[in-house]
């Protein structure tokens, strides 16, 4: 008998607002998810964005009451039209259940790092979609995963968001998590048709403070935020569509880059 590869768990944080980490989270998850992968993709920002964009169905359990109990993860997650792609959902309340977090367990960090330990063996990927801060959401999301990526856009001041999550993820990686791997940088929203100077400017000092770890960039193309607005994945909304292709195209990287990881850490 063929063994079940072990669960992947993959963070897309920023601490920059607006940068695609929503949108990120959700294609990689769908492109994987039609690839015939079980994914889970767990919402850990309390705007909810990617919850909304998966389901209109009010939520029984959502991510917050999950990490306070410490279990439950199994009842609490909801399918999606895709079949084999599954949410762990939020609204705003995830804010006050993880200021509480702190207060109720010593080893906090490592709450959702442990219930996907327990209770995801049955999927093969969870994305983790993290909020625009490092706050705790983010923090639990750097301890729980294997690997992270950092979209961002291609603007001035953008890599300073990505530096300061990358430097929280090295002290992550430092002190609590040290299978901890940065699969990539990239550029989202990207207009291809308009490469100006400023653009050509960021990609080239994105590669110079992360050398071989920028991925191909994702166009700017209104199909993704339309799947997300009518809550169907991209994938079988647009199947077709550039910003559809991009992320197919991305998650080859991503695996690739995350198998090579594997490889050379075993
Ligand atoms: N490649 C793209 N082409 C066109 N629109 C995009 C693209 N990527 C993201 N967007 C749009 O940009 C907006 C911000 O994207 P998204 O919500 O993914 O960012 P975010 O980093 O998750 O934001 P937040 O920090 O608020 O959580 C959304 O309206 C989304 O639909
Ligand atoms: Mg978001």
């Amino acid at each position: 008998m063929v063994e079940k590869p072990p669960l992947r768990v993959i963070a897309v944080a920023n601490s920059k607002g607006g940068v695609g980490k929503t949108t990120t989270s959700l294609n990689i998850a769908g492109e994987l998810a039609n690839r015939g992968y079980q994914v889970l993709l767990i919402d850990l920002d309390p705007q909810g964005n990617a919850t909304a964009a998966l389901t209109q169905e009010e939520l029984s359990t959502t991510t917050g009451q999950v990490l306070v109990a410490g279990g439950g993860l199994l009842d609490a997650v909801v399918p999606t039209t895709m079949g084999t792609l599954w949410l762990l959902g939020t609204g705003p309340e995830l804010r006050a259940y993880a200021k509480q977090l702190p207060e109720q367990r010593e080893d906090y960090r490592n709450v959702l790092r442990d219930i996907l330990a327990a209770e995801a063996g049955g999927f093969d990927y969870a994305i983790l979609d993290c909020p625009p801060s490092l706050d705790t959401e983010t923090l639990l999301a750097l301890c729980a995963a294997g690997f992270y990526v950092v979209p961002s856009r291609p603007e001035r001041f953008s890599l300073d968001g990505v530096k300061r999550l990358v430097g929280l993820a090295d002290r992550v990686q430092e002190a609590m998590n040290p299978s901890l791997q940065l699969l990539g940088v990239f550029f989202t929203q990207f207009n291809s048709n308009k490469p100006s100077r400023l653009h050509q400017d960021i990609v080239a000092a994105a590669a110079q403070l992360f050398p071989g770890q920028i991925l191909p960039a994702v166009r700017d193309n209104q199909a993704l935020g339309t799947a997300q607005r009518l809550a169907i994945p991209a994938q079988l909304h647009a199947p077709e569509a550039a910003g559809v292709l991009d992320y197919r195209a991305l998650t080859d990287d991503l695996i690739s880059a995350l198998e090579s990881h594997l490889t050379t850490t075993t």
